[in-house]
C-alpha cells in the first residue's frame, strides 16, 4: 500500500473543558504492530477514538487508510476493527456467541443488512482463530472475562480489517487467552495487517511490537522499542517505572500512576 496506514498531524482534542490530546503527530507508514502506552488519563482511548472518527479534533488533520475518519466514516468502519476498553460488554438481550460475531459483521455492511451464508462462514472462521469455535451456541454473558474478550476480538476480525484497534485487551487476561491472542496477532502481522494496541505493560506483547508510542496528552516518544525503552527517556514520564532482568532480557513494567 502506498498511502500511510495512519497519519496524524498536529492534532489537538478537547473533551469537556480539558485538552486531552495536544499537538499529537505520528504516522504508521506501512503495516506494523504499534503498542501505545501511557499513564491513566493520558488520552490513549481518545487516540483510538480519533482514528475511528468518534472524537473530533479542534486542530490538525487525521487520515486513516487514506480516508478522512469524519467525512468518510462508514467506508472506514468497514476496513477497521475495534475492540473497546471494557471488562465486560454485556447485552441486555441474552445473545449467543455466534450472534455477537455476526452482529459485528452485519453492522459494518451497507443496507440491506442481511446475514449471508458467507457471513456465517466468516464468523465461524474468526471464532476458530481465537479458539472459541466450540462456543457458537454459548451465551456470551455466561463466558469468562477472557473468553468474552476473545469473542469480541473475533467480532472485530470477522470482516478481515486492514487495521485493528485494541484498547487494553490484554490486561487481566488468563494465560490461555493471552497465548491465543499472541498467535492471532502473529498471524495478522504476517498477513500485513496493522495493529494498534493500547496497554499498560509492554512486556507481554514486546516480542510483537515494532513501534512504541508513549503518550501523555502529547506524544512523549515514538519509535523502535530499543530506542524508546531507554530508562532516561521514560523515567520523567513514569516515575514509577521498574525494570527487571529476566532471562537475559530487560523487562519494563509501566506501573499505573493511579495509586
Ligand atoms: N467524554 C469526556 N468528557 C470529558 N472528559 C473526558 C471524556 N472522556 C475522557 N475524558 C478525559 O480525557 C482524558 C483522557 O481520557 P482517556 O483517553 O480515556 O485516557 P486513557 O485511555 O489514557 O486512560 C481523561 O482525563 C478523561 O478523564
Ligand atoms: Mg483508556
Amino acid at each position: 500500500m502506498n498511502v500511510p496506514v495512519v497519519s496524524v498531524e498536529n492534532v489537538s482534542v478537547r473533551l469537556g473543558s480539558s485538552i486531552v490530546l495536544e499537538d499529537v503527530s505520528f504516522s504508521i507508514e506501512s503495516p506494523l504492530f504499534v503498542t501505545v502506552v501511557g499513564p491513566n488519563g493520558a488520552g490513549k482511548t481518545t487516540l483510538l477514538k480519533l482514528l475511528l472518527g468518534m472524537v473530533k479534533p479542534f486542530k490538525g488533520s487525521v487520515k486513516v487508510l487514506g480516508l478522512n475518519p469524519f467525512t468518510e466514516h462508514s467506508r472506514l468502519r468497514s476496513l477497521v476493527g475495534y475492540v473497546p476498553q471494557k471488562d465486560k460488554v454485556s447485552y441486555e438481550t441474552p445473545l449467543k456467541v455466534g450472534e455477537v460475531v455476526l452482529m459485528g459483521i452485519v453492522l459494518r455492511k451497507g443496507f440491506p443488512r442481511v446475514v449471508s451464508k458467507d457471513d456465517v462462514e466468516s464468523a465461524r472462521r474468526a471464532l476458530a482463530y481465537v479458539g472459541m469455535e466450540d462456543h457458537w451456541e454459548s451465551f456470551f454473558n455466561e463466558l469468562s472475562g477472557g473468553q468474552q474478550r476473545r469473542v469480541l476480538i473475533a467480532r472485530a476480525l470477522a470482516s478481515d480489517p486492514l487495521l485493528l484497534l485494541l484498547d487494553e485487551v490484554f490486561a487481566g487476561l488468563d494465560s490461555e487467552s493471552q497465548e491465543y491472542l499472541i498467535n492471532v496477532f502473529k498471524t495478522l502481522r504476517m498477513r500485513g495487517r496493522t495493529i494498534v494496541i493500547v496497554e499498560h505493560e509492554v512486556d507481554p506483547i514486546m516480542e510483537l511490537t515494532d513501534r512504541i508510542l508513549v503518550l501523555n496528552r502529547f506524544v512523549c516518544v515514538y519509535g523502535d522499542p530499543d530506542e524508546v525503552l531507554s530508562e532516561d527517556k521514560l523515567k520523567p514520564i513514569y516515575p514509577c517505572l521498574r525494570t527487571v532482568e529476566s532471562e537475559g532480557r530487560r523487562v519494563f513494567i509501566l506501573g499505573d500512576t493511579h495509586a
